[in-house]
Parts: C-alpha cells; structure tokens; sequence
C-alpha cells in the first residue's frame, strides 16, 4: 500500500472512494461540504433521508454517480464535543476496514478535520497508517489460491491542510516504516516452526543486512557458542535437531563513539517446555515463543528504513526447546556466560536462560541502555491480560520512556515492582540460583533472575507473553510491541 501526502482538494482526487468525516446530527465537516457542492448536494441529500446521523462508528457509502466518479463514504465521527483520541482510533479502525474490504484499489481521505481535541495531526497519521497497515495484513503463504483474498486497496492519498503538510508527510513516512517493520515481525511470527528454527531466524538476519548497507551482522553458531561458554543458550538448545543461535545487527547511524541501545529478543522458535513437557492443549502457539526477536528484527528493519541518527544493535537469542534423550534434565546445573551458575528446575523456564547469556554477551557493545523483549511467562497474562506488556528493570528514566512511548503508540506497558525481596524466591540449595521461583509472582520473579545478568547497564524488560499475538478465530502475531520500541527511538532521536 502505498500513501501519500497533499494539500490538493479532495474534490479534485480521483480516487476510487472520497473519505469525509459528518459529525453527529449531520453536520458535514468543511471538506464534506466543497464535496457536497460538487455532487450537488448529493451527500447532504442521503443524510436528510435518515440513513445516518454522522453517529460515532458509522459509515454511509453514497456510490458514484456514474463509472469513473469516484464514491463517498460519510465517516461518522460522533458528537463534535466528545470527539476525543478513543473515537478518532475508533474511526481510523472503521475506516480501515471498510477501504480493506471494498474492491476499489484507491481512497482519498480528508483528514485535516479529523484531530481529536486531545492530540495532534501526527498523532492522527499513525492512527490513521497503523489501522491500515494492520487491516490489509495477511499471512496466506501457505494457503492454495483459491483460499487467498488479496486486498485490492494499493493507494491512498492523505489530504491535508497546506500548513499541515510538513508535519503529515514525516509522520506519514515514519508510520510507513513502523508498519513495514511490524509486518515483519509477524510474519516471523506466523511462519510455521519447521520452517522457522533458529538458523532460518538467523538467516533473515542476514537478509535484513543484505538490504541496508548500514547494517553489519554477526551470527554466532553452536560451536562459536562453546567457545564463548554460552552454556545456558546450549543447554536450552540441547534437545533439538536444530542447534542454537546468537545474533546481532549492529545499526550506526549516528558516531561511532556514541554508545548503541540494545535491543535483546527472545527467540525460542518452538517450546514444548523440554522434559518438563508442556500440556498439549494450544500447543502450536509455542511458536510464537520467538515474537521478541522478531520484534527486534521488525524494529531495526523500520530504524534502518528512517536511517534514524542513533546507533541501535539488534540482537536475536535463538533455540528450540525440545525433550530429547540429549536434553537438559530438572536438577541440571550449568555455568552461564556470566559465569554465575544456574540450577535449571524446570526446563519450561528456557526463555531466561538464552536471555541470561546474550545479556551478559551484549556488554561488550558498551551500551547506553539494554531493553530485552521476550514472551517469558505464563503468569504476565494472568497479570495483565492481553492489552497490556509488563515492564520491569533497572532504571526508572528507561521504564518511564518505555511507559510513555507505549501510550503515545497505543502499544501500552505496565511497570510491575522488581524489589530486592523477591529474589528470594530464586535460591537453590547446590548453584548460584535456580531459574524458577514459584508460583507467586511468576513475572516478577522472571525478571529478578535477568536482573542478575543485567546490572552493568540500565536495563529494561518488556514481558510480551500477552500482547505478541492473539488466539482463537483471529490467531496471528500482532507485530506487537514494535510500534512502542519505534515510538521510544524516535523520542531518543528528536532529543538529539
Ligand atoms: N514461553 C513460555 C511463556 C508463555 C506461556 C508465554 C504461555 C505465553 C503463553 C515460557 O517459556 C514458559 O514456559 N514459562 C513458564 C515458566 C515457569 C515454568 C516458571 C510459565 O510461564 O509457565
Ligand atoms: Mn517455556
Ligand atoms: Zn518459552
């Protein structure tokens, strides 16, 4: 889909459908009326008939008047006086998935009038481009043509007040790029795990470098892993005829001597929980036990895509955690990179141990903040359902950025405490720590054990297990939390 940005009117825009907003008792927005005058009165004309009152989430398809004019579509907006940012997501959503669901392959959309009182006109863009970006994703690689109904909608043109052109055009292109990287991550996420383990993440890796000349790329295989003494990564990986990964994308787009932020994902690319085995009911969803490095993947995609002037280091820890006569056993101990060691008590706790190693690895970056992103535990969506990421860590500067990025992107995190008491909960009685803590406070406790592993660095944790994708008749990956990471790089880049 392709968008762009005029200051034309819309009643020159030949596009197949006219968007103007009507507010509640039929009072047409400017751009409703100049079209209104040109259809002679054609849209106040089906409004007087009763079809609709402008009501908050409706839509009145007024059909072109004959072949090559293009329609109208009235987009009810409410009540002038509580058109707030709730009912403006609410009608790019509406909006969305009308344009999606027609057959006509253009739109224009006259945007300038549909600010909500509480946010600005970018705000609106990337409402407007995420709602579209997310109504026209499809994930139908592996389905028979007969199956597929592609989304005929190619071209959209935002109209625009002259002296709001500025402003729409970057917040256009910037919502492009975050809808380009959260697409990517959902299709990482939706690929089937035989054809996604931990060499194919790999492997689009090395594509995203193949695309960007400011890209560099390092994979460590299992024998760079040994080497290194990554021991938890190996022994998550142990069960499975797919060995192990450690990826980084090193992204300098600013100084060399400025210090990266490092994003670390969680790329379990099956989980059945290894020999603690995990019940089979919704088993196939373990494979999106990955979605945090595809978040990563997606994120430094969209940042290489702005070429954004900070230095940002992408980096993917990758294993299949599977029960094989060679898997790790409840009661094993291993020496971590850190050198710490971990008395692993369950081996459904993997996601911490391939964390707990690229986190001491990612110190060699020296980096001016650390945030890993990982679907760690079971217990984040008895917390938090699945609205909501918990954000924990080290820094409270780093999780306010976080928390307010998440509002700004709609993309929204919690802080949950990370106090020295829970850690607790973590003692064994013959290693350095075990890498469960019980049932209580199961997120928590998740971090507490990363915490350990991160304390040279501010740091920060986004447990996703809730929000990276949804079950049921809508099963697929969200490309969650990509736009909440975009949106704090990009506040990190106009702090410059
Ligand atoms: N990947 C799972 C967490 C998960 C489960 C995310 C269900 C989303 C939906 C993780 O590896 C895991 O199994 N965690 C365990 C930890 C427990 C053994 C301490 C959990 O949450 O049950
Ligand atoms: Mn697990
Ligand atoms: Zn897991």
């Amino acid at each position: 889909m392709k968008f762009s940005v005029t200051a034309a009117p819309i009643t020159q825009d030949k596009a197949r459908l006219r968007v103007v907003g009507v507010f509640r008792k039929r009072k047409l927005t400017r751009a409703a009326e100049t079209l209104d005058e040109v259809l002679d009165g054609a849209l106040s004309g089906t409004l007087k008939a009763g079809e609709s009152d402008g009501d908050a989430g409706s839509t009145l398809l007024i059909p072109a008047a004959a072949k090559g004019v293009p329609g109208t579509v009235l987009l009810g907006l409410g009540p002038r006086k509580e058109y707030d940012a709730k009912r403006a997501r609410k009608a790019c959503r509406t909006i969305a998935k009308l344009l999606t669901e027609r057959p006509g392959d253009s739109a224009a959309l006259a945007i300038a009038e549909l600010v909500p009182s509480d946010q600005d006109l970018r705000w609106l863009v990337r409402t407007l481009v995420a709602a579209l970006g997310d109504a026209a994703y499809r994930f139908d690689a592996y389905k028979g043509k007969e199956d597929v109904q592609p989304v005929r909608l190619q071209r959209v043109d935002l109209h625009v007040n002259e002296d709001q052109l500025e402003d729409a055009r970057q917040a256009c292109q910037q919502s492009e790029a975050i809808v380009a990287g959260s697409n990517h991550a959902r299709d990482l996420g939706n690929t089937p795990p035989n054809d996604l383990y931990p060499e194919a993440l790999a492997e689009s890796a090395l594509e995203l470098a193949k695309q960007h000349r400011k890209l560099k790329v390092t994979v460590l295989d299992e024998k760079d892993l040994e080497e290194l003494g990554a021991n938890a990564i190996l022994a998550v990986g142990r069960g499975s005829e797919h060995p192990p990964r450690l990826v980084a994308l090193d992204y300098r787009g600013a100084g060399k001597g400025e210090a990266p932020i490092v994003l670390v994902g969680k790329g379990i690319t099956f989980d059945t929980g290894g020999i603690s085995l995990k019940p089979g009911d919704a088993m196939d969803e373990m494979k999106y036990d990955m979605c945090g490095a595809a978040t990563v993947l997606g994120v430094i995609k969209a940042v290489a895509e702005l070429k954004l002037p900070l230095n940002v280091v992408g980096v993917v820890t990758s294993a299949e955690n599977m029960p094989d006569g060679r898997a790790s056993r409840p009661g094993d101990i291993v020496k971590t990179l850190s050198g710490q060691t971990v008395e692993i008590l369950n081996t459904d706790a993997e996601g911490r141990l391939v964390l707990c190693d690229a986190l001491t690895w990612v110190e060699r970056f020296k980096p001016k903040a650390v945030i890993d992103i990982a679907t760690l535990t079971g217990a984040c969506i008895v917390a938090l359902g699945h609205q909501t990421s918990a954000v924990l860590g080290n820094d409270a500067d780093l999780i306010d950025a976080l928390k307010k990025a998440g509002t700004a992107s709609h993309d929204r995190a919690w802080e949950l405490p990370l106090w020295e008491e829970y850690q607790e909960q973590l003692k064994s009685n013959f290693a350095d720590m075990a890498n469960i803590g019980g049932r209580p406070a199961g997120t928590i406790t998740a971090a507490c054990f990363l915490a350990r592993y991160a304390e040279n660095y501010p740091w920060a944790h986004l447990d996703i297990a809730g929000v990276a994708w949804k079950s049921g008749k809508e099963k697929g990956a969200t490309g969650r939390p990509v736009p909440l990471l975009m949106q704090y790089l990009l506040d990190q880049a106009n702090a410059k």
